[in-house]
Formats: C-alpha cells, sequence, structure tokens
C-alpha cells in the first residue's frame, strides 16, 4: 500500500486555499493527505473547514508569547515542536500571515512552502491584490498574478515554484480582479504542491 505524502497547512483566515487543497485530496487530483491544519487566529474560518473535512487542528497564538516577553525565535520553535510529530512533507503556508525565522524554517528545510497574491518580487506584504489593482489604475502594470515559493526568513521570497499571471481588464474592480486572482491562487496551490512533493521523489 503506498502512503500519501503528510500536508500541514498553515492558515490565519478565511482558508480558501486550505479548500482548494483539501477538495484536490479528497477527489483523488493531489495524491496527499492534509494531516493537520495550524492557525495563530481563533476565529479563522479555516479551522471551521479543517473541522468539517475531519483534519485535526492546532490553534497556536503569538500573544501568550509577547505578553510574557517571550521571543519570536521561541514561539516558532515550539510552533515546530508540535507539528513535527505530524511527520510533514511539506508545510504549506496557505494565507498565513506571519514571516517564520529559522527556528521555525530550519526544522522543515526544503519543505515549507508559501503562497502569495502577487508575482516574484512584486508587492510583498499584507493587501498586495489592493496594491497591485492601484499600481494598475496608475498605469504602472498591465497585470497581477499570484506565486508559490519555498519560504525563507524574508516576506514573501524566495525560490519560485510555481507562479501565475493574471491579467487585469479594463472593466475590473478592484473585487472582480481579486475574484480571478483567487481563482487562480487555488488552483495554483494545488498545482505547486504537486510539483514540490514531485522534486522530493526525485
Ligand atoms: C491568499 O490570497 C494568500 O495569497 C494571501 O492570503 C490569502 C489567504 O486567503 N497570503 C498573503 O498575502 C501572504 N503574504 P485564504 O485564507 O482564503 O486562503
Amino acid at each position: 500500500m503506498n502512503v500519501l505524502p503528510n500536508l500541514v497547512v498553515m492558515i490565519s483566515g478565511s482558508g480558501s486555499n486550505l479548500q482548494a487543497i483539501l477538495d484536490a485530496t479528497a477527489g483523488g487530483r493531489l495524491p496527499a493527505e492534509v494531516v493537520l491544519v495550524v492557525s495563530n487566529r481563533q476565529a479563522a474560518y479555516g479551522l471551521v473547514r479543517a473541522e468539517r473535512a475531519g483534519v485535526p487542528t492546532l490553534y497556536f497564538p503569538l500573544k501568550p508569547y509577547t505578553a510574557a516577553d517571550r521571543s519570536r525565535e521561541e514561539y516558532d520553535a515550539d510552533l515546530a515542536g508540535h507539528i513535527a510529530p505530524y511527520r510533514p512533507d511539506l508545510v504549506v503556508l496557505a494565507g498565513w500571515m506571519h514571516v517564520l525565522s529559522p527556528a521555525f524554517l530550519n526544522q522543515f528545510p526544503n519543505r515549507v512552502i508559501n503562497l502569495h497574491p502577487a508575482l516574484p518580487g512584486a508587492f510583498p506584504g499584507t493587501q498586495a491584490i489592493e496594491r497591485a489593482f492601484a499600481a494598475y489604475r496608475r498605469g504602472e502594470i498591465s497585470h497581477g498574478g499570484c506565486m508559490v515559493h519555498y519560504a525563507i526568513p524574508e516576506v514573501d521570497a524566495g525560490p519560485v515554484v510555481a507562479q501565475a499571471v493574471v491579467p487585469v481588464e479594463p472593466d475590473d474592480t478592484l473585487e472582480s480582479f481579486a475574484a480571478r486572482l483567487h481563482a487562480a491562487e487555488h488552483r495554483l496551490i494545488v498545482e505547486a504542491i504537486g510539483l514540490a512533493l514531485d522534486r522530493q521523489e526525485q
């Protein structure tokens, strides 16, 4: 019997990309299993999606660490310690809104990938879609996009696994552009997980 690769998915919000991953694994399009979903926000709807799919969840907030004057490195090391027993082949940051330090990343070398709603080098950080759309309005860019890259201790940077261009249409509103971009992300994250897992086999 073939054992499926283990995915740990980390989220902070709605979890629509987590849902795309869960749908792809359940439908057999992505031969892998989500073994744990981690959130740093208790209200993240992605936790509900995980529970509905019968996937174990971990809510692990930063606040108790900052309140006790404990460092980000301690938080990151403890977080890695909670995840390690699940033996992830890949840790997928799907809307996880914290930069992870080497205290985390070094525990899973070449195994942490991050989804970002902009092309490599463009609009790192939060509100990337809003900033891309504003740049389009100013005539600075003709398209946006999304990417999945290996995580490094820099915001939304690192070796690219896969990317997709999303054109801005002349009659686009921020909402219609964002909807097309999110749909592209839902395809890209599944494709990128497959690519990253394939590379591990080689
Ligand atoms: C996605 O658009 C993802 O690219 C973005 O958060 C959203 C999460 O949506 N990530 C970043 O901006 C990382 N800098 P979701 O919770 O519905 O999957």
